[in-house]
């Protein structure tokens, strides 16, 4: 799988064809369904740029949502736990700059203990309260401190309309911009401990990137990035998902 969601997270193969011709997919978000955080407190965690207009500062604000302290420290420990003997035993990518992500380690999990299922549990019920389709496997990525995601659009292919990450170990900033409109920018803190969950809107028609740790600020605050391990879930692209014409054969 690794191969394959790196050559995923290349434009060519995302959308950045997207955009014309294609209807959004289910709609609004119902925010009462998320328990932690309300539609004021999730502000705190955005930054719009001031070339952000009206609507973009309506679509990110009701498809990207940050729930903080999404887990206990303990139970960062425990994940961590589980996962570090299985990343461990590979070597941090730094090859190939011409990749979306850059100094990096991955892996896919579809066994947990009953502990950290739990933990899953309770995410996937945040993230995809609706019938949606989780995918079985998790991906674990583990970006070193020195590591960077480049803009990019996951895959229409092979991930739905919704994905979820929990952000361990370090707090980092998530830049989304418009496929289309460059000057649509809005960075996100996804803090420690946070999850964010990532759809319709902002899943596809904006790149999304997390910035290395010189470019690391939020609000002109120096946000500290160290190694930084995020446990992703994805669902599964259904019909009325947008199809990419691009790499559709
Ligand atoms: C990815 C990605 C973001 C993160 O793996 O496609 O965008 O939070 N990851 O690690
Ligand atoms: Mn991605």
């Amino acid at each position: 799988m690794t191969s394959r969601q790196t050559a995923d997270r290349r434009p060519e193969a995302g959308c950045w064809q997207l955009g014309s011709g294609w209807a959004l997919g289910s709609g609004q978000i119902d925010r009462a369904s998320y328990q932690h955080t309300s539609v004021d407190e999730n502000t705190e965690f955005f930054h719009f740029y001031p070339t952000c207009l009206a609507e973009t500062i309506a679509s990110v604000s009701s498809s990207f949502t940050v729930v903080p302290d999404m887990v206990t420290e303990a139970e960062e420990a425990m994940l961590m736990k589980e996962v570090e003997p299985h990343l461990k035993r590979l070597k941090y990518e730094f090859d190939h700059w011409d990749d979306a992500i850059h100094g990096f380690r991955e892996v896919e999990r579809s066994r947990w203990s009953q502990q950290i299922s739990c933990i899953l549990d309770r995410i996937c019920k945040t993230a995809f309260p609706d019938t949606c389709q989780q995918l079985p496997q998790t991906h674990v990525l583990d970006l070193a401190k020195s590591g960077v995601i480049k803009p990019h659009v996951d895959s229409v292919r092979f991930c739905g309309n919704t994905i979820s990450g929990l952000c361990l170990l370090s707090d980092a900033v998530m830049r989304l911009r418009h496929v289309k409109l460059e000057d649509q920018v809005v960075d996100v803190l996804v803090k420690r401990r946070s999850l964010y969950i990532m759809r319709d809107e902002s899943r596809y028609n904006f790149t999304h990137e997390i910035l290395g740790e010189e470019e690391s600020f939020f609000r002109g605050e120096a946000v500290e990035r160290g190694r930084r391990v995020s446990v992703i879930s994805r669902n599964q692209p259904t019909e009325e998902s947008p199809v990419d014409s691009a790499t559709q054969s």
